[in-house]
């Protein structure tokens, strides 16, 4: 268990005194952007990473270049003795140019084996909205769409875009396995770089497996023979229902690609 800790400006505080002004950008317009990073056994996983994609993220929406050395060392400064257990560290960067990183206990979810088939709110019709795949402090369209396809039964969406093109989980990437090769969403539909993804990418081609990046309708996932969520908080989860359709129970890829995960995340 991870004593709630938190980083503002530079001063470090205990978490339940991490406050910020009611006018500060971040709150009465959630205007900035975020990452989630997971600490796995006590070390934050690919946190250049994720450095980047914040940068990438503040761009996106014309916000300055953050202070990317800082944050790294904030970030250390916070992980500094924390032993071998697992948490959530956050960064925040909003336009009113605050800095906030929190570091925490990982969430306790839903896992996200039933997912129904929901429209990406973000994806606008023709082309890719600039802000799509950015990490924006307006993450109410995901969580809008978490909380939608619960109310339909489901654990999670899977998000779609106006063609029926499939996207991403609101919190996580999405990649399954047809006829052995290991399939993933094309970043450039506008999803998130997730780290996640390019994680599992990397450990498909180590193990020898063929890896295939592209778009897919949602028919193409549906028969998958394994279909996976997977974020930087979340293990590697195997999907069991989308829709009505069932997935295969056997999922010997997701198990052995989940285990190779979670020890490259653990390695010291
Ligand atoms: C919309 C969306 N897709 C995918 C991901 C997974 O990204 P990562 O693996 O870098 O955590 C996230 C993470 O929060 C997300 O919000």
């Amino acid at each position: 268990v991870v004593a709630g800790r938190a980083i503002v400006n530079g001063q470090a505080v205990d978490l339940a005194d991490a406050v910020l002004p009611v006018t500060d950008a971040g709150v009465a317009r959630g205007d900035g952007a975020f990452e989630t990073v997971g600490v796995w056994s006590g070390r934050p996983f690919r946190l250049g990473d994720h450095l980047e994609r914040l940068a990438c993220s503040l761009r996106a929406v014309g916000l300055p270049e953050p202070a990317l050395d800082v944050l790294a060392a904030e970030a250390a400064r916070l992980c500094d003795d924390l032993g071998r257990v697992d948490a959530a560290l956050r960064l925040y960067v909003t336009a009113s140019g605050t800095r906030v990183l929190t570091l925490t206990d990982p969430p306790v979810r839903k896992e996200p084996r039933n997912l129904v088939v929901q429209v990406a709110p973000w994806v606008v019709p023709v082309g890719v909205s600039p802000l799509a795949g950015a990490k924006t402090m307006s993450y109410l369209p995901n969580m809008a769409a978490t909380r939608l396809a619960q109310a339909a039964g489901a654990d999670d969406a899977l998000l779609v875009n106006t063609d029926g093109i499939v996207l991403e989980s609101p919190t996580g990437c999405v990649l399954w396995v047809d006829d052995g090769t290991v399939h993933a969403v094309d970043v450039d539909l506008g999803i998130v770089d997730s780290i996640s993804r390019r994680t599992l990418l990397d450990l498909a081609g180590a193990e020898g497996l063929a890896v295939r990046v592209g778009a897919w309708p949602v028919a193409a996932v549906e028969r998958a023979a394994e279909v996976w969520v997977c974020s930087s908080l979340r293990p590697l989860v195997t999907v069991r229902r989308i829709g009505d359709v069932v997935l295969p129970a056997d999922t010997p890829l997701g198990d052995r690609m989940g285990a190779a995960l979670d020890r490259l995340r653990r390695a010291a």
